[in-house]
């Protein structure tokens, strides 16, 4: 098919995610190797946000897609009651990363069930129901995922599961309490132990958070902030559930972001970066005291393609290429060059109102007015789709949402990849400043 016929075929048939259909234009692309890929015209692009935070090995590794072709051939697909060679490997060499390390694993088929899951765990084992979540998360889009969300996307879909309550974030750029980090007395902090007597801490199960917010902006958090909610949670008997689907397997410059922010969660979810994308694959890990709740009790959690023997293949040969490259310590290692080239651009454009992130996950936060801190595609709108244009002219793919550049690239990007695209950017913000 050309261009235009694979164009056609995809407006006529396909609905996608988060978008209004008539509006949207999405790019036909034809192949992928390392950290570029290529539409059907042929136009390169440099994958910055690794697609969907995702691709963290980069594309086209022959080493996964050998090894999901070899279980195919032994075995595409066994029941998840049989014990498969690859389904056991996996699970041991997920808990062999995990901080802790946690005890056992669940396979699900990407992050949402895997959130899904987690707090039926959590509901299981404390005989408790509320779950707490914060307002700027994303933990998915089917109905428990999206009822923890606290972003835009869950009202439309609303009344969502029972049970859920939102608390603040701590996103100090824009302190919902109205304070400047440090000095503020950790507000934030205060008003989670609030909530919780509240809502009467013996009817709370779980907190649920992203160590780092994604996509809404890669927040980081205070340092204190994660070790401090693991301190509340233990004081309540308290679940605490890190929503590592973004974070995890190596974005952040450790293999979770929990780890490198010192707490052992009770359990972890996780999906993207475990097959860097090439098969859908999520999971759950749980603690020990979980794990062995389930040892003399029905575990009421399945799935017809928990733990796909494909999947779990491409798990174990995508943490193999982690390991062999050292690309978790890469990660860490390019954070600094990342964030001295993006702030940088802060220093040339006013509309960068905040770069913020951790290992290789940054944010640019763009603003219409850096001392009111107004988020860039609410007051200029037009300004965010010529940003779009002047990347893509620039061949350079960038994970774009809202007012945010979220910055993602796959682990093996170099230096001299980055500096690539900082300069696009610097050219696409340039055009986004001045569209009118
Ligand atoms: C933090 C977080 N949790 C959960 C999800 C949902 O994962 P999935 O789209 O695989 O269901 C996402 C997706 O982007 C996410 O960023």
């Amino acid at each position: 098919m050309d261009t235009e016929q694979i164009r056609a075929e995809d407006r006529r048939y396909v609905l996608h995610s988060w978008s209004v259909q008539g509006t949207a234009d999405n790019l036909p692309i034809a192949r992928a190797d390392g950290c570029y890929f290529w539409d059907t015209d042929g136009n390169r692009y440099l994958d910055f946000s690794a697609q969907l935070v995702a691709v963290n090995t980069g594309h086209g590794r022959r080493q996964i897609i050998e090894a999901m072709t070899r279980q195919a051939e032994a075995v595409a697909y066994a029941a998840p009651t049989h014990a498969v060679e690859v389904r056991g490997t996996l699970a041991r060499m997920v808990v062999e990363r995990t901080p802790g390390p946690l005890h056992k694993v669940f396979f699900t088929l990407g992050g949402a069930e895997a959130n899904e899951n987690a707090i039926k765990l959590a509901r299981l084992v404390t005989g408790r129901h509320k779950i707490l979540s914060r307002y700027n998360s994303y933990h998915g889009a089917t109905y428990g995922a999206i009822s923890l969300t606290g972003d835009e996307r869950r009202p439309p879909v609303e009344p969502g599961i029972p049970g859920v309550v939102h608390f603040l974030d701590p996103f100090c750029y824009r302190c919902p309490f109205g304070h400047t980090y440090p000095g503020c007395g950790m507000q934030c902090v205060d008003h989670l132990r609030q909530i919780i007597e509240y809502e009467n801490p013996a009817t709370v199960a779980a907190v649920i958070v992203e160590p780092i917010v994604g996509g809404n902006g890669v927040q980081v958090p205070p340092p204190e902030y994660l070790p401090a909610l693991r301190r509340i949670c233990d004081d309540y008997g308290i679940l605490l559930i890190c929503d590592e689907v973004m974070t995890g397997w190596g974005r952040t410059g450790a293999w979770f972001a929990s780890e490198r922010m010192g707490v052992v969660p009770d359990m972890i979810t996780m999906a993207k970066g475990i097959t860097s994308g090439y098969v859908p694959l999520g999971a759950v890990a749980v603690s020990e005291r979980i794990a062995n709740h389930f040892d003399e009790r029905m575990l009421w959690l399945g799935l017809t393609y928990s733990g796909h023997p494909v999947a779990c293949a491409a798990g174990i040969a995508t943490i193999q290429v982690y390991e062999e490259e050292g690309l978790v310590a890469r990660a860490r290692e390019m954070e600094g060059p990342l964030l001295a080239g993006l702030r940088a651009l802060g220093a040339r454009h006013e509309i960068v109102g905040d770069v913020r992130g951790m290992g290789l996950f940054a944010a640019v936060d763009l603003v219409a007015d850096r001392d009111a801190r107004t988020p860039l595609h609410k007051a200029r709108p037009q300004a965010i789709a010529a940003l779009k244009r002047g990347l893509k002219q620039r061949g350079v793919y960038v994970y774009v949402r809202h007012n945010n550049l979220i910055i993602s690239p796959p682990l093996t990007i170099t230096e001299d990849q980055i500096g690539e695209a900082v300069e696009a950017i610097g050219g696409a913000l340039g055009e986004a400043a001045a569209a009118r």
